[in-house]
């Protein structure tokens, strides 16, 4: 394996499994797992408890005063707003919206950027997120756009929701899955795709193990070139 430390770049759209397949991938290869989006909604939950989250003038001013930190405990990240743990509160479904919102105002995406390319600095990494192999780490050791289609996407997360205590209807999940998708693709400021040399892989049909099979093999060959 290489010295230099490697980075793992996963995009695709909500409810592809990213974040469970990039948590179960750092465990293997012993890597830190940053899950970005879990900061986008850290911030939208903010902005939605000063009631201003479609308001882009406050939303820029906002970022630049918010407090946001990750921390690791047994393990597990964990995300702080000021110092509270938002960690539960930001899985509501309200907050993936508000998320999807102010993650589209650019003075956003600025700040995010820098605060994730500052944590992974230095570390063998995995980060999930819409715009990693674009732009968090455009110099990734490997590259993956992660796919599934809508429905089998918004089952997953419907089973999610559930084992969280959060349930919600399968109807009321795909329609919001749906529209977020649109939001995340249509927006200017570093909309959802594929980086050019990204993997793209499919795990409609797919096992959770056997994704991870196929993203560690895919890890192992880059690692190793
Ligand atoms: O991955 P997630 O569903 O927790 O992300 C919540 C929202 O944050 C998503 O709708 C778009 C935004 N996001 C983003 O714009 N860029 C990222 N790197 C991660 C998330």
């Amino acid at each position: 394996m290489s010295v230099k430390p490697f980075s793992i770049a996963i995009d695709g759209p909500a409810g592809a499994g990213k974040s469970t397949i990039a948590k179960a991938l750092a465990k293997e290869l012993n890597a830190m797992y940053l899950d970005t989006g879990a900061m986008y909604r850290a911030f939208g939950l903010y902005m939605l408890r000063k009631g201003a989250v479609n308001d882009a003038k406050a939303v820029a001013a906002s970022v630049v005063e918010v407090e946001i930190n990750v921390e690791y405990i047994d393990g597990t990240q964990h995300i702080f707003l000021g110092g509270e743990d938002v960690s539960r509160a930001i899985r509501e479904p309200e907050v993936s919206m508000a998320a999807s919102a102010v993650s589209a105002v650019p003075e956003v995406r600025v700040r995010m950027v820098a605060l994730q390319q500052k944590i992974a600095e230095g570390h063998d990494v995995i980060m999930d997120g819409r715009d990693i192999g674009t732009k968090v780490l455009p110099n990734a050791t490997l590259k993956i756009f992660l796919t599934a289609s809508p429905e089998e996407r918004a089952k997953r997360r419907c089973k999610e929701l559930e084992e969280k205590g959060m349930p919600q209807p399968y109807e009321d999940v795909l329609k919001e899955m749906v529209e977020r998708d649109y939001q995340d693709t249509h927006r200017a400021a570093s909309p959802l795709q594929a980086a050019e040399d990204a993997v793209r892989v499919d795990t409609s049909a797919l096992t959770l193990e056997q994704s991870v099979a196929e993203m560690k093999r895919l890890a192992l060959k880059a690692i190793e070139a």
